[in-house]
């Protein structure tokens, strides 16, 4: 296998990816349609489309123009409160990802690692989730993300592609390539805001709830390991869907205190009311990823609070 696709290229994990593959010798073909994603971003040796996904000819001509062997599909859009107000933009998760799927079929790329989420479980009945738990997305990205799992096994079966769906859950860490989310959404970007004076504060949702010290537990993996088990799974000749977990957790205190270690000084944040659909927690199990891939995380939560503040301080 020599040359990779890779959806969604130009953003902060489909970046990280590109950059690995082109380091271990694959050649490598990018299509972003730089609604979130950076060009800049995208290793030079790569060769970049700006494509969307929901654009059938464009999308045709990129296969056309190369002997694309595998893809890796990271593109989509990803904010889930954002999916509850504006169906219509995050259907074009589902549409793209059918276009991309019809590519393959006409020609014969029969490899796809698709960028699965912990959203497609919905709350949580037990934890550490496997990949048995339950699937009931409780908002319409989650549901994009498991309707685009169900079309790909489904072509799998008809058009004899092999897939590999991996569900993340929260990824941080710094991939060397300085990624600094201009739209923090999540804790580790709200928490180095907060720590490099960019944001007044961090409000932790809730410090009663039934964990070990009363905020929220929540899976970290780093982008390195994550993009580490994208490329294993290039490699294996079985279809599969697999949890990327570190089958443990941090509270959102703990975080807080790792990071005013890593940033060396303290930085305010108070304790809020519980947010609405919040669990308790949300842990992977990687049980599954070990047997399968041979893969489990080896950066700790200290290293992503580190290469982020990192990321963070170069580019104040
Ligand atoms: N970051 C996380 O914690 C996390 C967790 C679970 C799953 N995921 C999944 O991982 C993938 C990558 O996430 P990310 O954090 O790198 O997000 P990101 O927004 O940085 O990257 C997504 C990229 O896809 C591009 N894109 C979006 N829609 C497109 C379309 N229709 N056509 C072409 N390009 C399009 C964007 O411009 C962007 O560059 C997504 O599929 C997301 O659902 C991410």
């Amino acid at each position: 296998m020599k040359q990779i696709l890779v959806t969604g290229g130009a953003g902060y994990i489909g970046s990280a990816a590109v950059k690995a593959l082109v380091e271990k010798g694959y050649e490598v073909v990018v299509v972003d349609n730089l609604s979130k994603g950076v060009k800049e971003l995208v290793d030079k040796k790569a060769k970049f489309y700006k494509v969307d996904l929901i654009d059938k000819e464009a999308l045709d001509n990129v296969f056309q123009e190369n002997e694309i062997d595998a893809v890796m599909h990271f593109a989509a859009y990803k904010a889930v409160g954002e999916s509850m107000e504006n169906a219509v933009k995050y259907s074009d998760n589902i549409k793209g990802t059918i276009n991309l799927l019809d590519m393959m079929v006409k020609y014969n790329v029969n490899k796809i690692i698709y960028s699965s989420s912990a959203a497609v479980y919905g709350e949580p009945k037990y934890n550490p989730i496997d990949e048995k738990h339950p699937t009931e997305p409780c908002n319409y990205y989650g549901f994009t993300k498991l309707e685009c799992e169900s079309l790909i096994r489904w072509y799998g079966k008809v058009h004899d592609i092999d897939y590999v769906s991996l569900r993340y859950f929260n990824v941080a860490g710094d991939s060397g390539l300085g990624y600094i989310d201009p739209n923090a959404l999540n804790i580790i970007p709200i928490i180095m805001e907060a720590a490099t004076g960019k944001r007044d504060k961090l409000i932790i949702f809730g410090d009663d709830y039934d964990t070990r010290d009363g905020s929220c537990v929540r899976d970290y993996i780093d982008v390195n390991d994550l993009v580490r088990a994208h490329i294993l799974a290039l490699d294996i000749n079985s279809s599969e869907i697999i949890n990327l977990g570190t089958s443990d957790g941090t509270t959102v205190k703990e975080l807080v205190k790792a990071a005013t270690d890593i940033v060396g000084k303290e930085f305010n944040y108070e304790i809020g009311e519980r947010r609405k659909g919040d669990p308790a927690k949300l842990v992977a199990s990687n049980k599954k990823a070990k047997e399968i891939l041979g893969w489990k995380p080896e950066k700790d939560i200290k290293d992503m609070l580190e290469s982020t503040f990192k990321a963070y301080n170069k580019n104040l």
